[in-house]
């Protein structure tokens, strides 16, 4: 168990599935230091129909059929869904490969209503952890802003306090799939945790390290290392990098062990009326007086460690399978 946390930390997921989503959901199943109370799906990697029938796979593929999962947002709150993340992710958000319709069906409450209620049943119990566009966050924030208080923290993949962006050029993914949403949410008043492009670019999982996951052989191994070839494609011709950065893992693995990160407090704004640069997080590395910061900003990562956390969580996955197939 981590030093941060004696008893598992509570945690929603709201996810776009997602080949590096599914990576970090089986994560958290696997990690004793969280309890997933539920996933909520937004539209992302694909439009929500697609989101949403891959996590009703994985929750049924790691027979975790207990977790809840809600289906949110169809769009962002202002802009049309442009949906570019199928080029990453494959047209099925899992890298093309072939998977049965899942036969577990979603909660019956929307994403933002069920995080509402799951925040206020459980006052300063819960981290929300967003792995995609932040719509369901900002509709659940507006909807009851009273789970600003409730909510433990807010842990989301997205932006690049660098500036340096991956959807445009200064803008990353999910900050960009939904401005308006980011705006709400970092000026919330809760903790807001930004695992972005700083630090999850630094994380980097080879071909070899995905062949030698894979190689250990459980049903969940074996489903990362066919998932991740299409991913691994695109990275070799867009990115020119053989190997792909680690997202959405990178937040979860904040919330299971934050001594992997070094965090700075600084003040973020979202850009939201650029033509050119909406998404981008503009970030003050100033640290002018009367300037607060919102936003405790993951500055860098132990790789090494955290790649390590990753494998010997999976490879314990075994147990968790021989379960789920007896
Ligand atoms: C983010 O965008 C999505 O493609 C990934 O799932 C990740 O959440 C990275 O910019
Ligand atoms: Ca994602």
């Amino acid at each position: 168990m981590s030093s941060r946390h004696e008893t598992p930390q509570r945690i929603l997921i709201d996810t776009d599935p997602g080949v590096d989503d599914s990576m970090a959901i089986l994560f958290a199943f696997n990690s004793p230091e969280v309890k997933v109370e539920g996933l909520t799906t937004v539209f992302g990697n694909g439009g929500t129909e697609t989101t949403t029938a891959n996590a009703l796979r994985l929750v049924e593929m790691a027979g975790r059929t207990d977790v809840p999962v809600a289906r949110g947002a169809e769009q962002p709150l202002l802009r049309p869904f442009t949906g570019e993340g199928w080029r990453v992710h494959g047209r099925n958000g899992l890298g093309e490969v072939e998977l049965p319709a899942p036969q577990v069906e979603p909660e019956r409450r929307r994403a933002a209503q069920f995080i509402v209620d799951t925040v206020m049943a459980n006052p300063g119990e819960i981290t929300l952890v967003p792995l995609g566009p932040l719509t369901n966050i900002a509709l659940a924030v507006s909807l009851e802003p009273g789970i600003a208080e409730q909510v433990q923290e807010v842990v989301l993949m997205g932006g690049a306090a660098n500036g340096r962006g991956n959807a445009s050029a200064v803008a990353e993914a999910n900050i960009r799939n939904d401005p308006e949403a980011a705006h709400v949410v970092f000026q919330a008043p809760w903790r807001v945790t930004m695992v972005g492009l700083d630090v999850t670019r630094k994380v980097i999982m080879t071909p070899e390290y995905v062949d030698a996951l894979a190689a250990s052989g459980n049903p969940f191994t074996t489903f990362i290392g066919k998932i991740t070839q299409h991913y691994m494609d695109f990275y070799r011709t867009y990115v020119g990098l053989d190997g792909f950065h680690v997202h959405d893992s990178s937040a979860v693995a904040y919330v299971i062990d934050p001594t992997l990160f070094e965090t700075v407090a600084l003040p973020v704004d979202v850009e939201i009326h650029s033509p050119h640069n909406f998404g981008l997080t503009s970030t003050d590395w100033r640290k002018r007086p009367g300037r607060e910061p919102n936003v405790n900003v993951c500055v860098e990562v132990d790789s090494e460690r955290l790649l390590e956390l990753y494998r010997r969580r999976l490879q314990g996955m075994e147990t968790l399978a021989t379960e789920a197939a007896s």
